[in-house]
């Protein structure tokens, strides 16, 4: 996945001129603060060039994973079409550009945002897009007072920068914010798997569908030191090659989330949680059910349809059958 041309165009035209040098020390010492989940009280992009690093190094792959969930859940919720949306911790807009692009009858956009170098690269990035958003300066965990509910809730790669005490009170927020649904991403760690059980749990309990990636209602199945997460390929571009000192040209950004809607999905089929594992005419998937189990399933051309279905299936699709 690659980002949008006029997203690009609009980074490559902010990264312009900012010595490679500066630009990887900021990375690197990004990726560290990310890595090691630090939580010092500090804003992780509180400065322009921690906001560089940030779109040269990190946005190709948030806006791949953020994308991907949205696709994820717009095929679940075939009749969902919403015209506002509201994006917590927006960062330099990923998730304003994927929704947008998703769902093109969005027509207005709040996006909250605590970081002034990150708001101003947000605003810098959109002034060409054709739905003009609004940004607001606020604080995440303050009890977001005057903030409008939207047809769509983002948060996306926000909840590891936030103190865990934060994370109850803020869902809640953000799901009676919610008209119609709610998106969360984190990164697909053990961590981050948590973190989106410990979402998915209160808003079940608060009466919330859970539409995507579960294709259930139940507690997840999965156990430690196994989690649920899934992975996109991301183009690197070239500013994203040399800020990183990579050699490859694409990046794979492992991604877990949860979608929660005020109406019920249609009737789904099981979700693929790993890779397929392919032999000579047959192949395994991991499968998590719609009965709230997962399960391993052989395919094999006697299977005929199904097996058919399966060959075509990636980590993260649904099937139509296969119960
Ligand atoms: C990792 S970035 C993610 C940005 C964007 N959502 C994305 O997916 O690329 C996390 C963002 O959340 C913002 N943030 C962190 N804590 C916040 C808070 N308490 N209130 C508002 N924004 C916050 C940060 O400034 C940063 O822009």
């Amino acid at each position: 996945m690659e980002l949008p041309a006029a997203l690009r165009a609009a980074v490559d035209d902010m990264l312009s001129g900012e010595p490679l040098a500066s630009l990887q020390q900021a990375a690197s010492r990004l990726s560290a603060r990310y890595r090691s989940e630090t939580l010092d009280g500090k804003m992780h992009l509180d400065a322009k060039l921690a906001i560089k690093a940030y779109l040269a190094a990190r946005l190709p792959a948030t806006y791949a994973a953020v994308r991907t969930s949205f696709e994820a859940t717009s095929e679940r919720l075939p009749e969902f079409s919403p015209s506002s949306l509201l994006d917590v911790g927006a960062g330099p807009g990923t998730s304003f550009w994927a929704a947008t692009d998703c769902w093109p009858t969005i027509d207005h956009a709040t996006m909250i945002e605590a970081s002034v170098p990150a708001r101003e690269a947000g605003i810098r990035l959109a002034q060409e897009h054709a739905v003009a958003g609004r940004w607001i300066s606020a604080d995440a965990t303050s009890p977001l007072s005057g903030v409008v509910a939207a047809d769509l809730v983002t948060l996306a790669y926000v909840l590891d920068e936030l103190p865990a005490n934060a994370l109850g009170p803020l869902i809640a927020r953000l799901w009676k914010l919610t008209s119609q649904c709610l998106i969360v991403i984190e990164p697909g760690t053990p961590a981050g798997w948590k973190r989106i059980l410990a979402v998915r749990d209160p808003l079940i309990a608060a009466g919330a569908h859970i539409v995507a990636p579960c294709p259930h209602q139940n507690s997840c199945p999965i156990s430690e030191p196994d989690w649920c997460h899934f992975s996109r390929r991301v183009a690197r571009s070239r500013i994203h090659r040399l800020t990183k000192s990579g050699d490859v040209p694409w990046e794979d950004e492992k991604f877990i989330y949860v979608a929660a809607s005020r109406s019920p999905a249609p009737a789904t089929g099981p979700r693929v949680i790993a890779p397929p594992r392919t032999g000579s005419g047959q192949l395994r998937l991991k499968l998590c059910m719609t009965n709230g189990e997962v399960d391993e399933r052989l395919f094999t051309k006697r299977n005929g349809d199904a097996f058919r279905e399966a060959r075509r299936a990636d980590w993260g699709d649904t099937l139509s059958g296969a119960e």
